[in-house]
């Protein structure tokens, strides 16, 4: 398995190599969630890359960058077992970034004025940075996020389409555990008791699907709250109904079709975020 500390040395490896190339970007605490990407990329390209790195420049909490998980042998050792030909780039800070300071400012046609992009400032334009960098350098034919990311997807969809890249952006459905909490490296930081409410998220966001072809916005709008408050471990930080191409809150009283409900709640020190596509 060859892990990559260096872009110029992947791309001299990746120039020998023939096909298409897929991309898989993470910040490793590699899960099923990523593997499920990893094989996808696998079965549909010739060489795969899956960077990992810890993006300083899209975390506005620095004890959150802290805990972030980093355990690259174990990583490695996931990816491997999909195929150990697989390219592992896990570069530090100055072959991302040299030494430049600024970051490059996007503007993702209001993508970034809601949910996300209001609690998290410059998050998606630190996306952006590392997500421009990977498909320049690279230049992947196709590469994989998750549906969990559901607001990141939109953003990358509408960056790789201002920068005029070739790059098919491929959407991947969110992988759950067995109880419906959607997989996420941040849930290793969950304590038993969080582990074992987290799974109330999704368990909404299925009541919230059924409600949406009888129930009026504001009712959902009450009664999802009033879940939330119910459970003292947790904060619900939003709740929306929008349009899933403009991300939008909806106007209509149609909830359901081209719409996704989108939620964030911090459970302890645990940011999770979910959603469901309503139609
Ligand atoms: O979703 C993530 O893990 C990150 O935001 C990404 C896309 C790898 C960029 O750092």
């Amino acid at each position: 398995m060859e892990i990559f500390k260096s872009k110029s040395d992947l791309l001299h490896t990746l120039k020998k190599l023939k096909g298409p190339l897929g991309l898989v970007p993470t910040m490793g605490g590699i899960h099923e969630g990523h593997l499920s990407l990893i094989r996808k990329a696998f079965q549909e390209n010739s060489s795969v890359i899956v960077s990992i790195f810890v993006n300083p420049m899209q975390f506005d909490d620095l004890v959150d960058l802290k805990n972030y998980p980093r355990n690259l042998n174990n990583d490695a050792l996931l990816i491997s077992e999909i195929s150990d030909k697989i390219k592992i780039y896990a570069p530090n800070q100055g072959d991302v970034y040299g030494s430049k300071i600024k970051p490059n400012k996007y503007s993702f046609d209001k993508l970034d004025k809601v949910m996300e992009g209001v609690k998290r400032k410059n998050h998606f334009n630190g996306v952006a940075n590392i997500i421009e960098f990977l498909f320049k350098t690279f230049n992947p034919k196709n590469a994989y996020f998750g549906e969990k990311d559901y607001q990141q997807l939109q953003i990358i969809r509408n960056l790789n389409k201002s920068l005029g890249m070739s790059t098919k952006i491929i959407q991947c459905p969110t992988v759950r555990n067995k109880n419906g909490l959607a997989l996420s490296s941040r849930n290793s930081n969950l304590t038993r008791l969080e582990q074992k409410i987290a799974p109330e998220i999704y368990k909404c966001l299925l009541d919230v699907k059924k409600r949406a072809k009888v129930n009026s916005y504001e009712e959902i709008l009450d009664l999802v709250s009033f879940r939330f408050l119910k459970m003292k471990e947790c904060n619900l930080e939003y709740f929306i109904i929008a349009n899933q191409k403009t991300l939008s809150e909806i106007s209509s009283t149609d909830l359901i079709s081209g719409n996704r409900a989108f939620i964030a709640v911090k459970l302890g020190d645990t940011k999770l975020i979910d959603n469901i596509e309503l139609s």
